[in-house]
């Protein structure tokens, strides 16, 4: 048992690898959720049901979180005029919905203790459009103002809300642009970082809003980036 408990969705992922690994530096216990195997605990966000389940094992196990980051998600190109139903509900299932679920589910006790954090990774899309990838940009532009609006409805109670945006991060989730050298380069010559961010430039960005560093920021959305939506 320790002081501070984390959990991190979409652990078994490239950037909740990271998260996990940086959280766990900085002190906190970290329970790791995925669906995928390779994290503490398996939960499909997209699911109350796994969730609550999620809830009772990390609390019975560690302790209460007072710190959720919400990383699990999907992402392929398609075009709206071609996207199944199926399709569009996965995207927004995991992306928002599951965001929703574990706020739903955790925050109450953050509530209760008078003191919490919520950090959800949402994306440079959920800020502005993107060809190929409409049902991913409304997603992730309702998991920023999911963000905003919680923070103002509960940072009276204690809890800060905040999210971060990642541009181009060097992950698997990547692949449609890092499989294509030239279409890459010509992407890291446009933006001002003059490269594709990796998943340390995350977890950095989410230490430091779960940190005390962060304690005014609240429904902040803060973009790293590289600078590609300067
Ligand atoms: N890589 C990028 O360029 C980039 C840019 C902006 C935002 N993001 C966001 O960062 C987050 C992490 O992305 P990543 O690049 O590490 O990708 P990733 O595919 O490595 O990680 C995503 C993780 O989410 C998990 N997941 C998917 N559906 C789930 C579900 N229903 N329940 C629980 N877990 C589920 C996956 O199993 C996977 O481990 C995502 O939310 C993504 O949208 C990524």
């Amino acid at each position: 048992m320790s002081g501070r408990v984390a959990l991190v969705t979409g652990a078994a992922g490239a950037i909740g690898g990271a998260i996990v690994r940086r959280l766990a530096d900085d002190g906190f216990t970290v329970a790791g959720a995925d669906l995928a195997v390779g994290a503490d605990y398996r939960c499909d966000v997209r699911s109350e049901e796994e969730v609550l389940r999620l809830r009772s094992e990390v609390e019975g196990r560690h302790g209460t979180p007072s710190l959720v980051v919400n990383v699990a998600g999907v992402f392929f190109e398609h075009r709206i005029t071609e996207l199944s139903v199926e399709d569009w509900d996965l995207v927004l299932d995991t992306n928002l919905k599951g965001t929703f679920l574990t706020c739903k589910t955790f925050l109450p006790a953050m509530i209760a203790a008078g003191s919490g954090c919520v950090v959800n990774v949402a994306s440079t899309a959920g800020i502005k459009g993107g060809h190929t990838r409409a049902a991913y940009c409304a997603a992730k532009a309702g998991v920023v103002n999911l963000t905003r609006s919680l923070a103002l409805d509960h940072g009276g109670d204690g809890v800060r809300v905040c999210c971060v945006c990642p541009g181009l991060i060097d992950t698997p989730m990547a692949d449609w642009i890092t499989s294509r050298p030239d279409a890459l380069a010509e992407f890291e010559e446009s933006i001002p970082a003059r490269r594709i961010g990796t998943v340390d430039d995350i977890a950095g960005a989410v230490s430091f809003l779960a940190s005390d560093a962060a304690g005014y920021m609240q429904g902040a959305v803060m973009v790293v980036d590289g600078g590609s939506s300067a």
